[in-house]
């Protein structure tokens, strides 16, 4: 089995997507085939940082979900998105943008099982060495059967008490449901906190290990969304702690 990745947090706007872009970045620049999917269907985003707009996704994860396209024909090649040549690629599955579309998942809901099928369909169909999966904030169910089939969880939490508490419940949940690989990102760390002591307080805390501790980083902020930072800025600080979260993840590549 190849490695799957789901991307999570329990509470919104901690990083997910960014983080997620970036991996994919890093591993295909090393030669990896790599699935990016938007599986966060209700407000999806990561289509963005790949260069594409909203309206430009004319393929998305709904059409599967819905409609029984062949999951194999929505992925889109964006290897050229961000003008640096990569030795791998990066594949990815948009959600729609269309609002009737958004507001079907809101109230029909969709098979889950179907996703989580799709997915390693996917895997299989371009022969990907990691697939991403950038999640809905939260627990439900999609996000239940993402974490059963994938190999490697990365929470991701802001240093907030409220993220804490959040990390929490989902870091015990995805022990439960025994994920081989789980491991914590503290994102938007402000300058006056040390990385070293947030390491220590974070891992006790929750028994998994930190992959990484990002600063807030104004330049990040300033690239908003507009593209993957770290292949823009491959000497900048953050993308060297963006290459740490990319080889624990190829750590569990080869570990496959
Ligand atoms: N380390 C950082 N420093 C500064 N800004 C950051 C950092 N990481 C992410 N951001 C910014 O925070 C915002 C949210 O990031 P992102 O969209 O990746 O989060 P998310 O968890 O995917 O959000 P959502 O839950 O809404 O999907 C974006 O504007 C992004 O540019
Ligand atoms: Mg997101």
């Amino acid at each position: 089995m190849r490695t799957i990745v789901s991307v999570h947090s329990f509470r919104g706007g901690t990083g997910k997507s960014n983080t997620t872009a970036n991996v994919a970045g890093i591993l295909a620049k090393q030669g990896r085939r790599v699935g990016v999917i938007d599986a966060d269907i209700q407000s999806p985003g990561i289509h963005n940082l790949f260069g594409v707009a909203g309206d430009d996704v004319t393929a998305s994860l709904n059409d599967f979900l819905w409609h029984g396209k062949p999951i194999g024909e929505i992925a889109q090649d964006v290897t050229d998105s961000q003008g640096v040549p990569l030795d791998g690629r990066i594949f990815l599955i948009p959600s729609s943008m269309q609002p009737g579309e958004i507001t079907r998942v809101l109230r029909e809901g969709y098979d889950a099982q179907l996703l989580t099928k799709g997915l390693r369909q996917l895997v299989d169909e371009l022969d990907l060495d990691v697939l991403l999966i950038d999640t809905h904030p939260g627990l439900n169910e999609e996000t239940l059967l993402s974490l059963v089939i994938s190999n490697v969880l990365l929470i991701i939490l802001r240093p907030d008490r409220q993220d804490y508490e959040g990390t929490g419940i989902t870091a015990r949940v995805a022990k439960e449901l025994e994920v081989p690989s789980i491991y914590l990102v503290v994102n938007k760390a402000p300058s006056d906190l040390d990385p070293a002591a947030v390491t220590r307080r974070v891992e006790e805390a929750y028994g998994c290990p930190v992959a990484a501790v990002l600063p807030h980083s104004d330049d990040l902020m300033s690239l908003a969304s507009e593209g993957v930072f770290a292949l823009r800025y491959p000497d900048h600080p953050v993308t060297g702690i963006y290459r740490r979260i990319a080889s624990r993840i190829d750590g569990s590549i080869d570990a496959a």
